[in-house]
C-alpha cells in the first residue's frame, strides 16, 4: 500500500518569498507492495528476490496461484489481490513450434496466456498511484524469431495494449515499464537451447545474461523513485540485438 504522498512546500523559508510565488509540491511515494507474476521461477523470482531486500512485501505467484492462460483463474486471483503499487507482468513462454505445426488450441491457449490474462489482470488489479507495472515481453517483439512466432505474435499485440496505456496510468504518476529479454540464464533457455555452452560463444558478452540483473534494475527503477522512464521498451539483452530502434 502506498503509505503517504507528502507535500512539501519549498517556497516558505525562500529569501524572495511574496505571495506571488507559487508552492512547489513534490510527491514522495513510499512503495510497500508488489506482485510478482511468474514469481517462483527464473526472471520473476529474481525481481522479487531483489524487492525483498528494499523490504517490499512481494506476493511471489507461481502457476498455482495464477494460470494465466485461464482466465477463470486470472479472475479468482485478482479478486484476492485486488491492489497493490508494483505489478510485474510475467508468465511462462510457449514451447517453439514450427508454423505448420501450430494447432487452434495452440493459438487460442496462447493468446489467453500472453495476451488477454494480462489485459484481464490490468483491469482487475488497481495500482495504486506512484506506482509501477513492469511487464517482461522478449526481444522477439521487435525481432521476430521462426521458432517463437507465437510468443512474437501475442506479446508483440499486448506491448501495444500497454504503450496505450502508459498514457492513462501516467496520469496517477504509475510507470509503465516493458522488459524485452534477450537470452537469460533460467530454466526456459535451458529448455529452448540444446546446447547453451556452445551458443553462449556465439553472444556478444559470451555469457547468458543473469535472472539478477533484471531483478537488479528493477529494484534500482523503484529504490531511485524513477518515474519518468514510462511507456518505454528496454532491450535487455547484451547487446544481442541488431535494431536502434
Ligand atoms: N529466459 C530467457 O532467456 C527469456 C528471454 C526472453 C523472454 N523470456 C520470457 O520471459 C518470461 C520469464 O522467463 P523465465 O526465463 O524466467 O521463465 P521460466 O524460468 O520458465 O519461469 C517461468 C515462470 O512463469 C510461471 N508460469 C509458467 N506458466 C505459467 C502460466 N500459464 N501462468 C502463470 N505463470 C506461469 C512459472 O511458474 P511455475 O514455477 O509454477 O511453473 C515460473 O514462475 C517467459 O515468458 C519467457 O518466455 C525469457
Amino acid at each position: 500500500m502506498v503509505k503517504h504522498a507528502m507535500m512539501l512546500d519549498l517556497t516558505a523559508n525562500h529569501p524572495n518569498h511574496n505571495n506571488k510565488l507559487k508552492s512547489v509540491h513534490t510527491h514522495i511515494y513510499c512503495m510497500t507492495d508488489a506482485i510478482v507474476l511468474g514469481g517462483s521461477r527464473g526472471i520473476g523470482r529474481a525481481i522479487a528476490e531483489s524487492l525483498r531486500t528494499i523490504n517490499v512485501e512481494v506476493f511471489a505467484a507461481s502457476r498455482k496461484d495464477i494460470d494465466t492462460s485461464d482466465l477463470k483463474s486470472v479472475e479468482k486471483f485478482a479478486q484476492s489481490h485486488p491492489k497493490t503499487d508494483i505489478l510485474v507482468l510475467n508468465t511462462g513462454g510457449p514451447e517453439p513450434k514450427k508454423f505448420q505445426d501450430i494447432t487452434e488450441h495452440d493459438w487460442n491457449k496462447y493468446h489467453n496466456q500472453l495476451f488477454v490474462g494480462f489485459c484481464s489482470m490490468l483491469q482487475k488489479v488497481k495500482v495504486n498511484p506512484g506506482g509501477y507495472i513492469f511487464l517482461i515481453s522478449s526481444s522477439v517483439i521487435k525481432e521476430p524469431n521462426e521458432k517463437l512466432i507465437i510468443s512474437s505474435a501475442y506479446r508483440a499485440a499486448f506491448s501495444e495494449v500497454f504503450k496505450v496505456l502508459s498514457k492513462t496510468y501516467a496520469g496517477s504518476e504509475i510507470s509503465c515499464i516493458n522488459i524485452a529479454p534477450g537470452p537469460i540464464n533460467t530454466d526456459r533457455t535451458q529448455e529452448l537451447i540444446k546446447d547453451v555452452k556452445e551458443y553462449e560463444k556465439s553472444l556478444p558478452m559470451k555469457r547468458l545474461g543473469k535472472p539478477s540483473e533484471i531483478g537488479d534494475f528493477v529494484k534500482s527503477i523503484i529504490q531511485n523513485d524513477i518515474k519518468y522512464l514510462s511507456g518505454v521498451v528496454i532491450d535487455f539483452d547484451g547487446a544481442n540485438s541488431s535494431h536502434v530502434f
